[in-house]
């Protein structure tokens, strides 16, 4: 349709028709099954005449549901307007990834581009029109439940690698394409900043520092073009972040332009009343279209009161005119006028969804995704004589896709059992569980929170002895053991903070067991986000953090735990010491008593250090990396567009495998008109560096990489010295002097 045609369908539309195009319901009002759900479930309190008239259905997909509800819908629809169909398809729709967190640490953009591309291969032939990825939110706290969603981890400048890449992945050179669909950023704003990790928790910070680390995710993937946001469930600067002006129209549609749609959080219009501002529904679907939310996801808020706001003269129709027009804007774009089924096809999903190309490249990507934070005496990789147990309860686990993923089913999951049965036969695979993963006790909180009948106590305990004897036996015939354990998949995720990050208690006695027979361990670690691994990393002679890593995670799990390919993958976010060190991150400021001799008055902690365990960028090889010859260009930059000073570093593989190495720059402005961290990352490279070969890397450094937030809350460059830093992580880097003038 023209643009003229848009807007002649808008005129015909009746108030109730275009309200409806603002409200967004879960496909079960349509569909006889039980649907998905990712909030709290609440009777909607909407007529079937309102129902009959929403613009988009949230979470419901598939081909044949989406083609059934379309049907159902159209044929009352006086208009045909066609139903979008919206869905959370964040690590992979039947093909599980890795969670984004584990894929940022491949920090190959790659490996980020083709997983969401394979995602939306699938998910576009299942019906899903717009994907409520990629969450972009900067992540600073391991204690927030929602890291496993960030896929550029506590760094601003990886989260906006990061953003760049997956709305481009994911909306393609055509959102109406097969394998391309719309993208939505999410969540605005600076939800990743939640005080002390509690989710939906007040988030405070001033303006420099919002604009200096937070925003600025958003705002690459609005210029790549994204056609949907999605508001925060936070509160920004005293106002929930749906209902703030300040931040909708002045930043997001004012400085950055942004002209889609933006749609709220699930039911956070409404939750504005429990925030304390809005006084009751009415009052909020008017701050919240006054703000220029769109679309009100899974509440009647609009669909309720918006009617009665424009008869009493209290609303523009104007407002509703423009949203009801994004809207259709983005169905045009999606060319559902034409074809109100968009790509769904029940005949390709049976070929397309978990095709074996699709699987295939899935194991590959996977692998670049672990992350080998300890390695001693090259325990790894594993020798192919050793005789290997396989114990702890993710060792024949489904649970491994992580709690976003949804819609997929647990016999399309491959677990490490199965995986080493295929690789070293049944009969040479000692395994035992070891261990329950919780005690009942732990479970039962889990289960509690979402209302599921609980675990009696007592039995378990049985079985946890006969468990760990079994484990012990095993081990006792093995050179090696391979230790499988980790979080809960419902311990990270959406409403899953945590004050104690460690590994769940069960599974500590199971390495103690394990730990008296003298054995080398090799512990694989399954998680959402960062653990404390005090007390745990000391008794084991390998990790390898392999996050939650989908469907063929098991199968990549053994490439790299026997050496077929080297791990490559590096932190986005620390691993704390301990959690009273959270939120914690690389790039910090220096105080005016730094921490350097660890006296009194100097600004650290009594009882641990300041630093983390494993710092940012972290991750060893199976190879031996050595970085020498740093060297600058010049040691002065001119402002301007042109200049620029290039700095070469030799990485040297000292070893006989070949790998890749993740080469990082970072810089730190020595003197700023306001403090300026420690050092930032401005730069990557990742490459692969053959044994015993060497390799010169460049970077080049511009002044555009030195600008900030400056006093006045303008972003320059400001003249003076700085300091580059390359290396392997955050931590070990060589440096040298610059200035620009
Ligand atoms: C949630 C999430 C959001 C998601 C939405 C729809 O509660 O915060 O990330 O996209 O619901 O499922």
């Amino acid at each position: 349709m023209t643009k003229s045609q848009l807007i002649s369908l808008l005129n015909e539309m009746n108030l109730d028709e275009k309200i409806g195009q603002l409200v967004q319901v879960s496909g079960n009002f349509f569909l006889e099954e039980e649907n998905v759900q990712t909030g709290p479930i609440s009777n909607l309190g909407m007529n079937e005449n309102m129902i009959y008239k929403v613009g988009s259905i949230l979470n419901t997909v598939g081909a044949k549901n989406v083609i059934t509800i379309q049907n159902k819908y159209l044929e009352k629809s006086r208009l045909k307007i066609p139903l979008m169909f919206m869905a959370d398809i964040i690590n992979g729709y039947k093909t599980v990834f890795p969670i984004p967190l584990a894929q940022g640490c491949s920090w190959n953009t790659e490996v980020v581009k083709r997983c969401a591309q394979i995602a939306m291969k699938e998910a576009s032939i299942a019906g899903v029109n717009v994907n409520f990825y990629p969450m972009v939110d900067l992540v600073r706290d391991a204690r927030w439940g929602r890291v496993m969603e960030s896929t550029g981890g506590e760094d601003t400048y990886l989260n906006e690698i990061y953003a760049r890449v997956l709305v481009n992945a994911i909306q393609g050179d055509d959102i109406s394409k097969e394998g391309n669909c719309a993208a939505c950023i999410k969540h605005f704003a600076a939800y990743g900043a939640v005080e002390s990790g509690r989710e939906y928790n007040k988030v405070d910070m001033s303006e420099r520092e919002l604009r200096q680390y937070y925003l600025s995710s958003y705002k690459a993937g609005i210029e790549e073009k994204a056609k949907m946001v999605m508001t925060s469930f936070n509160i920004v600067d005293g106002i929930p972040a749906t209902i703030n002006n300040w931040l909708l129209r002045k930043i997001l549609r004012g400085e950055y332009g942004f002209d889609g749609i933006v749609i709220s959080d699930y039911s956070a219009i409404q939750e504005t009343i429990a925030h304390g501002v809005s006084k009751d529904k009415k009052d909020a679907a008017l701050r919240a279209i006054n703000a220029g939310v769109d679309i009100d996801m899974q509440t009647n808020v609009y669909s309720n009161f918006l009617k009665e706001l424009i008869k009493e003269k209290v609303l523009d129709i104007v407002l509703i005119d423009e949203a009801v027009f994004r809207v259709l804007k983005l169905k045009n774009e999606l060319k559902l006028f034409e074809n109100p089924y968009g790509n769904a096809n029940i005949e390709k999903e049976k070929r397309v969804l978990l095709s074996k190309e699709n699987l295939e490249e899935a194991r590959k990507l996977t692998r670049e995704t672990f992350v080998l934070l300890k390695n001693e005496k090259h325990v790894l990789p594993i020798k192919e004589n050793q005789k290997i147990a396989l114990i702890g309860p993710y060792a024949d686990n489904f649970a491994i896709t992580g709690e976003w993923s949804m819609f997929s089913e647990r016999e399309n999951i491959v677990t490490i059992k199965k995986a080493l049965e295929e690789r070293i036969g049944k009969e040479n695979v000692l395994y035992a569980k070891g261990s329950n993963m919780l005690t009942t006790r732990e479970m039962n909180y889990i289960l509690k929170a979402e209302g599921k009948p609980l675990l009696k106590n007592g039995q378990e305990l049985k079985i946890q002895k006969k468990y760990l004897d079994d484990a012990m036996i095993v081990a006792q015939r093995a050179d090696i053991i391979v230790l499988a354990v980790g979080e809960h998949y419902k311990q990270s995720g959406e409403g899953n903070a945590r004050v104690s990050i460690r590994l769940p208690k069960l599974q500590r006695k199971l390495l103690n067991m394990l730990k008296t027979l003298h054995k080398p361990i090799v512990m694989v670690l399954f998680n959402g986000r960062p653990l404390v691994l005090e007390g745990i990393e000391n008794k084991v002679d390998a990790v390898l953090e392999v996050w939650f890593p989908g469907t063929e995670g098991a199968r990549a799990i053994l490439d790299v735990l026997f050496g077929d390919e080297s791990p490559s993958g590096k932190l986005n976010m620390c691993f704390p010491e301990h959690e009273g060190q959270c939120p914690i991150y690389y790039n910090q400021y220096n105080t005016g008593r730094p921490n350097i001799k660890n006296l009194r008055f100097e600004s650290r902690y009594q009882d641990a250090s300041i630093y983390p365990k494993y710092p940012f960028g972290y991750g060893l090889s199976y190879a031996k990396f050595e970085y020498q010859d740093l060297n600058l260009s010049s040691t002065i930059l001119n402002r301007g567009k042109r200049d620029k000073i290039t700095v070469s570093v030799t990485v040297k593989n000292c070893s006989n495998v070949d790998a890749k190495e993740t080469v990082q720059l970072y810089i730190q402005d020595l003197f700023g008109s306001v403090v300026r961290p420690i050092k930032e990352l401005k730069a990557f490279k990742k490459v692969l560096i053959k044994a015993n070969e060497d390799k010169k890397i460049e970077f080049e450094i511009t002044e555009e990489m030195l600008k900030f937030w400056n006093k006045d809350l303008k972003y320059v460059s400001e003249n003076g010295e700085f300091k580059v830093y390359v290396g392997s992580n955050s931590k070990d880097c060589l440096g040298a002097k610059f200035q620009l003038i």
